[in-house]
């Protein structure tokens, strides 16, 4: 039977960061996968990560089986975490908050969730979106459709395309939003725009699904959510897909949660009974280590305060770098809007080949689309990367 399968692809993220690593030039620069990295070009652990991990160590008593919900102080923290202190969603027993392998695990729980609601689900996404959105959510059978995300000529929000398209979808169709810090544009909608899609939204019966991936690593932890929250207080049902890979830098822990907001607290538990045996069919329970880290810290005040301002110092060097960035690149060109945008990514608007000139002659590496990795510069390469792409755009 094997012999009949054809060689896949390999997926343009993953396969960028291989020949990253193969590169043997010393003075390379990634700007391809989604890691924060530090001033020293590393990604480095937390420190509050290190600290929880040492007392896991010390308390821990036994690796038996967490459950297909995973930990519930875990779920009860990221309830919080996403939908804010005294949320009357959580209160009232409309939020149910499951622990997934990685925010890709979320999505793709969420995805089959969808199809066990309704065989026949369409679900809208951004132009652009994450590449691995497609088969995340394709792949469990959903029809995958798209709205006007990006003005291509100003790389900033088509707003008015958006809301263009979305009023195309039917009654039941899903949305799929990016909570903050767009991937991977790094346009993210204003409060205002939040507030009109919402509108849009409710008028039209549809069922917003957002992807959380980077709360707290656009503007902070509560203004990165403002957008979801007013979203979630106004509708019936959401879904949230949350991860704790970058806002903890977990990444290899696969740690993430999945909320189903409902109607009711009893319509609520009914959906989360058939969410929890979708997850007992599939892999039947999550890893239990970094949601335990997760859960230490924010259970533990100081261990809470220490982990913000790590946080914090990441989300401000990334604004750093945004306007370093287009201050640096001044001369070549009008980049400005990269001090606008949020978040890790933000298109360079330039064409593959010149992607492919950069990576070869410069030793510098972005995604064909032209996105890069913003939290990949410092102040030392930022002056070189600039002499590239002046080079480049000749
Ligand atoms: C990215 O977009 O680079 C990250 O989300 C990492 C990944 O898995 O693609």
């Amino acid at each position: 039977m094997f012999e009949a399968l054809n060689p896949l692809p390999q997926d343009p993220i993953l396969q960028l960061m291989l020949q990253f690593r193969e590169d043997t030039r010393p003075d390379k620069v990634d700007l391809g996968i989604g890691v924060y990295k530090d001033d020293a070009g590393n990604t480095p652990i937390m420190a509050a990560v290190t600290e929880a991990e040492r007392r896991l160590l010390e308390g821990e008593t036994t690796k038996s089986y967490v459950g297909p919900a995973g930990s519930a102080g875990f779920n009860n923290a990221m309830a919080t975490l996403i939908l804010g202190d005294n949320s009357p969603l959580i209160r009232d027993g409309r939020t149910s908050v499951v622990q997934t392998p990685g925010g890709c695990g979320a999505l793709r729980m969420a995805a089959e969730f969808l199809r066990l609601c309704k065989t026949d689900i369409t679900v809208w996404v951004s132009t652009p979106t994450w590449a691995n959105h497609l088969p995340l959510l394709g792949g469990a059978g959903l029809t995958i459709r798209e709205y006007s995300y990006l003005n291509p000529n100003t790389l900033e929000v088509d707003f008015a395309g958006m809301q263009e398209t979305l009023e195309t979808a039917k009654a039941g169709d899903v949305v799929l939003l990016h909570g903050c810090c767009h991937n991977p544009s790094g346009a993210d909608l204003s409060l205002k725009q939040w507030k009109e899609v919402t509108s849009l939204i409710q008028r039209k019966g549809l069922l917003p699904f957002v992807d959380m991936a980077y709360q707290g690593l656009g503007e902070g932890l509560e203004a990165d959510a403002a957008g979801v929250r007013h979203l979630a207080g106004a509708v019936p049902e959401m879904i949230i897909a949350a991860s704790c890979s970058k806002n903890f830098g977990l990444y290899r822990e696969r740690t993430g949660a999945l909320a189903l907001i409902s109607g009711t607290a009893s319509v609520n538990s009914a959906a989360t009974s058939q969410l929890l045996g979708i997850i007992r069919s599939h892999y039947s329970m999550p890893p239990a280590h970094g949601a335990a880290i997760v859960e230490t810290i924010l259970e533990d005040e100081k261990l809470r305060a220490q982990w913000q301002e790590e946080l914090n110092g990441m989300c401000e060097r990334i604004l750093h770098l945004r306007h370093a960035f287009a201050d640096t690149l001044a001369p070549v060109g009008d980049f400005r809007f990269i001090a606008r945008q949020r978040g890790m990514f933000s298109f360079l608007g330039i064409s593959p080949e010149q992607v492919a000139r950069l990576r070869t002659e410069h030793g510098i590496y972005l995604l064909d689309s032209s996105r890069v990795n913003v939290a990949g510069l410092n102040d030392r390469v930022l002056p070189r990367v600039a002499d590239a792409m002046n080079d480049i755009l000749e």
